[in-house]
């Protein structure tokens, strides 16, 4: 899968080479490119914004210096995200859609967002094509900053259900949302007693028919508490 992201501050996307993202962009299963916006910023101050038609607070990003940092990346079968508190709500199901793509663009806002005519552009008739998808998303109804570290919770829940990204395929599996949607039990290990807290019996009984049954309980149990 190959990952562009487009950001005034590419400093933001360093995490990117730590642990598993960085293992599996050496290992060529994602190969990242993150661009910086300024460079197409042609005027004086490189400014990527101005003020809004309309008035009102806050500055908009400039559409021209946006089509200029997605128009060479824009190849044939892309998913353009534009990462906005207004967007869809990001989830599981949409890590796992997601995952599935060729090629995925990350356009990561600042200020007030980006001129709304990106969005109408790319998702227009004119890239029909071209098989451009456009998605405005958020990872949740709070304000950021920007889009940089939002980017960077939807890379790393997608990447992580690449094939070969985690070291152990099974925890896959195993993971809550797999399961009904249900949220994953507690978990221990050793040693048995810790601060006079003992790990619950039925886990070092080795039945395994009980276990399970013990899991999916305090799974449930733990899912209707967070309702
Ligand atoms: N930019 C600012 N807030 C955001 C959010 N909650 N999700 C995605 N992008 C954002």
């Amino acid at each position: 899968m190959k990952i562009d992201a487009v950001t005034i501050f590419p400093e933001y996307f360093a995490p990117l080479k730590l642990s598993l993202l960085g293992k599996a962009s050496e290992s060529g299963i994602v190969d990242f490119h993150i661009h910086d916006l300024r460079h197409f910023a042609s005027n004086n101050h490189h400014s990527v914004d101005d003020t809004p038609y309309g008035g009102g607070a806050g500055m908009v990003m400039l559409p021209q210096i946006w089509g200029l940092a997605l128009d060479p990346i824009m190849v044939d079968d892309t998913d353009l995200i534009i990462l906005t508190p207004a967007g869809k709500r990001f989830d599981q199901a949409m890590a796992a859609k997601f995952s599935t793509a060729r090629h995925l663009i990350f356009a990561c806002g600042r200020y007030e967002g980006i001129d709304d005519r990106v969005r109408q552009y790319y998702s227009s008739e004119l890239f029909v094509g071209r098989n451009i998808r456009v998605h405005e998303v958020s990872i949740g109804d709070y304000v950021l900053s920007g889009g940089e570290v939002a980017s960077l919770v939807m890379i790393e829940a997608i990447t992580r259900l690449l094939p070969g990204v985690l070291g152990n395929p099974e925890s896959l599996n195993e993971e809550s949302h797999n399961h009904d949607g249900y949220l994953e039990y507690p978990n221990f290990t050793k040693p048995s007693i810790w601060r006079n807290i003992a790990v619950p019996e039925i886990l070092l009984s080795g039945n395994h028919a009980e276990i399970t049954k013990w899991r999916n309980e305090q799974a449930q149990r733990r899912a209707e508490k967070n309702l």
